[in-house]
């Protein structure tokens, strides 16, 4: 998840250059409004730091390495990305082209075949998933403007939405992916009792837990919900043995485009299974957590996502708003004393033994794949991507991609993913 960063947050400058550490790129994809300006007061530089792909730690060293970057960065670009949010799809060139395990685009047309959602397979077992994922809204006063509303609406084919409707579009589509691509799985969306949205679908369930929602805390609380469902189940499961049933919390601004039952059948050994990245300060995407539906994988998991919570709770409160838990998270698994965060820098999917669980770390590059917003660079898009994040502005694409996928004629995830591709870096108004 990626829906900014609270500027409250941003460390003052005055410890720079380490509080460059903490700005990354897609950080600030809520708040495009002011340009960062991160002063060195060494050689007087200013860096508009949106324009520059920084990766945390590269510019730990001290100014010279600032100096680059501000070399490198120029006027026309930061112009560009300043420039309004687009309110249509906008293609640019396809990353990855001539790459040979990567997606190739010959305009919206894919010359790699890479999914094929109407054969599915049950991956040679019983077992089914439930994706599960957070989701409250309430009342439609805090979404109109005393203004009048239609300065809000945003228009996508021949559909108006008002803010509120955005957010049920997104889980509708979200829904519609899994099941195109895993049709025999369910879907529970965890939500608060009071919440007010109605979601009436086949296989969607329901599932009221108490607590507190609002925006400030919906990190947190999202954790809390996690575990509160899993102690549910940990209850449940005793009274049925038959068959398996796992659970993948995601999300709600994500398509599934594969079968992710694979996953628990490929990798029998985990408890449960986190998306990483390269990137030193936050290696740990919390958007998607895959669980065992077994007796012990549930255990195991609800005690390590209570660890989380521990934590997030006594270190990162004040960054309780949007990325506490991925900081959390990281601290869990970095804290344990055989772990080597070296194994993140290479895109390999690896098992490790936490706090008495088997935790399979998954690439996000193909179990959470995101384009990187900006101008930096990145390397297209593995041909067996199973989970695409639409982060931040992006969640157009993801109405859009559902609508171009639902009505061309072939419906074909490979077209649809060139599609993605050639605009995952654009940002929109969302
Ligand atoms: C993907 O398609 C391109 C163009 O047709 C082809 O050269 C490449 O070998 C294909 N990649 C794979 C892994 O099949
Ligand atoms: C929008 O409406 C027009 C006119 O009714 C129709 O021709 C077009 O196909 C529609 N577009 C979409 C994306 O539904």
């Amino acid at each position: 998840m990626d829906p900014g960063f609270p500027l409250s947050l941003i460390p003052k400058l005055t410890s720079f250059p380490s509080a460059l550490l903490f700005i990354q790129p897609g950080l600030f994809s809520k708040h495009p409004g002011p340009i960062i300006v991160v002063a060195a007061s060494a050689a007087s530089i200013h860096v508009p730091v949106r324009s520059l792909n920084l990766q945390a730690g590269a510019v730990a060293q001290g100014p010279t390495k600032v100096l680059t970057l501000h070399q490198n960065s120029n006027v026309k670009e930061i112009q560009k990305l300043h420039a309004k949010k687009f309110d249509h799809l906008v293609l640019g060139p396809a990353a990855g082209q001539g790459l040979h395990d990567r997606l190739q685009c010959q305009g919206l047309k894919a010359l790699n075949k890479t999914h094929f959602p109407t054969s599915y397979h049950v991956s040679n077992s019983r077992d089914t998933i439930s994706f599960v994922t957070v989701f409250a809204i309430y009342g439609t006063s805090q979404y109109t403007h005393v203004d009048g509303r239609s300065s809000d609406l945003v228009t996508i084919g021949n559909t108006s939405y008002s803010k509120l409707e955005r957010s049920m579009a997104i889980l509708n589509v979200f829904i519609n992916f899994i099941q195109v691509s895993i049709p025999q799985s369910n879907i529970v969306i965890l939500t608060d009792p009071a919440s007010e949205h109605s979601v009436r679908r086949n296989s969607v369930t329901i599932f009221p837990i108490q607590g507190e929602y609002s925006r400030d805390k919906l990190m947190l609380q999202r954790i809390r919900s996690y575990i509160a469902f899993l102690e549910a189940m940990f209850k449940e499961h005793s009274q049925r043995q038959d068959h398996i049933n796992h659970y993948i919390f995601t999300d709600s601004d994500v398509a599934m485009i594969d079968d992710l039952g694979q996953l628990f059948y490929n990798y029998p050994n985990f408890d449960l299974a986190l998306t990483f990245r390269n990137n030193k300060e936050q290696p740990l995407n919390s958007g998607f957590i895959a669980v065992r539906g077994t007796r012990d994988g549930i255990r195991r998991a609800k005690v390590f996502l209570q660890e989380v919570l521990e934590v997030y709770s006594s270190k990162y409160m004040k960054a309780s708003r949007m990325l506490g838990d991925q900081l959390a998270l990281a601290w869990v698994v970095k804290s344990h004393p055989s772990f080597d965060a070296k194994r993140f820098t290479r895109p390999q999917a690896f098992l490790e033994e936490i706090r008495g669980a088997s935790v399979l770390f998954l690439p996000c590059a193909i179990y959470n794949w995101t384009p990187p917003e900006g101008a930096g660079q990145f390397h297209g898009m593995p041909l067996d991507v199973k989970v695409v994040h639409f982060k931040g502005s992006r969640k157009r694409l993801m109405l859009e991609s559902w609508n171009f996928f639902n009505s061309s004629a072939s419906s074909d995830i490979s077209d649809m993913l060139c599609l993605i591709l050639k605009s995952g870096r654009t940002k929109y108004d969302f």
